[in-house]
């Protein structure tokens, strides 16, 4: 039988704390847990900087692949205002390839009837990869690699289905002095019929082929971003990191119609009075990301163990506690990408204020220090059904009282007197 110890007792919101299953323990240090320290204590600062795959960043915090990794003046821009590192716009070898449309985004707000003044809370973009030529953006990776060697400078690659093409593109990108790749298995819009993008990350058989190519080639670590358009995300990411990567990234955005303008009954974001389905991201997306990498840190934490993989969270993050929760997760990363286009960069002084305050409150010095520890209160709704019947009979047990006087315990006295009281 389960053995049961009651860390509080009495009131409907008590904490019951089964010993049912072994739980397992994802890089706690328990010691720090729920500690506080009286504020005249001199402290030091939390230390937010991470060592990832051997790179290292003074934070978690990541330029996510898009708008804000385009060109040499914007990742400059990332770089001069303190992110942990930056992962340029998605490149490929023939740019030439790549039309874009305007417009190419639209947004929802929060509020009655999408009403102009409420919060953005999604967005949607039919944008494809980066449409500049690869020799500019290799020209401009150099340059910020040479004037930033400290800094970490992530590529972000796509190809079509051709080992030599992905080959070669990884050859360029490795010239440049790049730090890690990570490769685009997820856009979800624009070039299926080439086998690019989501079209590799939805096919584990394509996915084992191509990773086959790209890791046979790579000598930088390299994380594969995966689309969340898929039944179970944990499968392509099992197969990335069998293929040779390593680490994961998650998630890119989710397939979406932004919606139908009611007056011409055309679909948003509107091109020629036409639309195609795009990718959605912002805040609305945080709870679908934070759901896609608990399972994918529940399927590397089982089957990978602590043999240096990395995960990267994406979706939705805004404030310094979005992050905290997918570093909760198991995320070593955090990447922005929308947040960015709506709050610049400055936001990352934000996101870093934010998470040394959340790791204050709990006395975490480190990332590590608090990494992963939320995945172990995961469980099956069987589980969870099981739990709540054996709290119940405990709470039923308490209220009525000891069963005989030889129960009389004298820590619990006052409880065990309050408990057969009628009143
Ligand atoms: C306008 C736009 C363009 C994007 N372009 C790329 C891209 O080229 N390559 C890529 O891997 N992800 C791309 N993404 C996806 C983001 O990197 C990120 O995975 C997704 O937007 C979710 O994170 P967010 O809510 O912080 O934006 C793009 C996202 C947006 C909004």
């Amino acid at each position: 039988m389960a053995s049961l110890s009651l860390s509080q007792i009495g009131g409907k919101n008590s904490v019951v704390e089964l010993q049912m299953t072994p739980r397992p323990r994802f890089n706690l240090c328990k010691s720090r847990v729920g500690l506080r320290v009286s504020a005249s204590e001199a402290k030091p600062e939390p230390d937010l900087s991470v060592t990832v795959n051997g790179l290292h960043m003074p934070n978690p915090f990541v330029i996510g692949s898009g708008p804000p990794g385009t060109n040499y003046t914007v990742m400059k821009k990332a770089f001069d205002e303190g992110w942990g590192a930056v992962i340029a716009k998605t490149v490929s070898l023939d740019a030439a390839k790549v039309i874009n449309v305007t417009p190419r985004y639209a947004r929802l707000r929060a509020g009655a009837n999408g009403s102009a003044k409420g919060q953005i809370i999604g967005w949607e973009n039919i944008e494809l990869i980066s449409d500049r030529p690869l020799e500019t953006m290799l020209k401009e990776f150099k340059q910020l690699k040479e004037e930033y060697p400290d800094r970490i400078l992530i590529a972000s690659i796509m190809e079509e289905y051709d080992k030599a093409a992905w080959q070669e593109l990884i050859d360029r990108v490795e010239q440049t002095g790049i730090d890690a790749i990570e490769i685009n298995f997820s856009c979800p819009h624009g070039m299926p019929e080439r086998k690019m993008g989501a079209a590799v990350g939805q096919d584990c058989t394509l996915l084992e082929e191509v990773c086959g190519w790209i890791n046979a080639k790579a000598t930088v670590p390299v994380w594969a971003k995966m689309t969340p358009n898929i039944t179970d995300i944990a499968q392509p990411a099992r197969v990335a990191l069998r293929s040779g990567c390593e680490g994961i990234s998650a998630i890119n955005t989710i397939m979406s119609v932004m919606g139908i303008n009611l007056t011409t009954l055309r679909p948003e974001p509107c091109v020629e009075g036409y639309s195609t389905p795009g990718g959605y991201s912002a805040k609305a997306v945080h709870p679908i990301a934070l759901g896609k990498v608990m399972s994918i840190a529940q399927m590397m934490k089982s089957e990978f163990g602590d043999k240096g993989y990395s995960l990267s969270g994406i979706g939705g993050v805004e404030t310094g506690g979005d992050a905290a929760e997918f570093i909760l997760l198991g995320a070593n990363t955090v990447q922005v990408c929308t947040g960015v286009m709506m709050h610049g960069y400055g936001v990352v002084k934000k996101l870093c204020s934010e998470l040394k305050d959340f790791m204050r409150t709990h006395n975490f010095s480190s990332i590590e220090d608090f990494r992963g520890v939320s995945l172990q209160y995961f469980t099956t709704h069987t589980d969870l059904v099981q739990r709540q019947q054996e709290a119940i009979r405990q709470r039923k047990a308490i209220r009525q009282g000891l069963q005989s006087d030889k129960d009389w315990t004298g820590d619990g006295f006052v409880k065990e007197t309050e408990s057969m009281v009628s009143n």
